[in-house]
């Protein structure tokens, strides 16, 4: 998607290179026309696609979801990272270990949020090592859902959770991929 790559261009910074810092325009600063565009291009990627409900993950995820699901006109639902004292209905939960953070949580859904026989649409902010989208068609598929496809705005080409989720038979559709970064440039694939 050329509107994000020349945001990526010109506003990312590359602090390793493994780590790309986007927080001016997409994970802390949010650049609201560029979330819209997104969330329209992901309902035109997957407009074949049967999708019922779009699942994230707390916190980056959950604007993008939020501009995609305006679009399929379908219900948004977000994984939490912390339970409380009001999550009294039985949840669905998984692990997730992030490498990025080298440490593991656990991700939860409240079961009346996903329904069986639904089609669900993971979006995500990145895609480094896929072990976030493993945790979540872990919910899907345990409420009985399908994983309809993973719609991400950046993926690291570089680290191997696309490969992994691909090779899996999973459709996995990103509005960039990266192939490599450096303080001198990012090359996109
Ligand atoms: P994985 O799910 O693909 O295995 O990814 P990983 O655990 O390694 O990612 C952990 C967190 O780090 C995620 O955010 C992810 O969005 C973020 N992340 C991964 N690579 C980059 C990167 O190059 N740049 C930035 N800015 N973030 C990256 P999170 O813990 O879920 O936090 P939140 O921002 O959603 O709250």
């Amino acid at each position: 998607m050329d509107l994000l790559k020349e945001k990526i261009l010109t506003m990312g910074q590359v602090l390793s290179e493994e780590v790309l810092k986007v927080d001016s325009f997409l994970n802390h600063q949010i650049d609201i026309s560029l979330y819209e565009a997104m969330g329209e291009e992901f309902k035109r990627i997957f407009s074949d696609t049967q999708v019922d409900r779009i699942l994230t993950i707390e916190a980056s995820g959950i604007g993008i979801a939020c501009m995609a699901a305006h679009y399929f006109r379908v219900p948004v639902v977000y994984a939490k990272k912390t339970t409380s004292k009001i999550m009294q209905d039985e949840a669905y939960e998984a692990e997730v270990f992030s490498f990025t953070k080298n440490c593991s949580y656990t991700v939860r859904v409240l079961k009346p949020y996903i329904k069986p026989g639904e089609n669900v649409l993971v979006i995500d902010d990145f895609l480094a090592n896929g072990q976030a989208v493993l945790g979540l068609k872990q919910i899907i598929e345990e409420a009985g859902a399908t994983l309809a496809g993973v719609g991400i705005v950046i993926e690291k080409g570089f680290q191997d959770g696309g490969k992994k989720l691909r090779e899996m038979g999973i459709r996995v559709e990103s509005l960039a991929v990266i192939g490599s970064m450096s303080r001198n440039g990012i090359n996109f694939l």
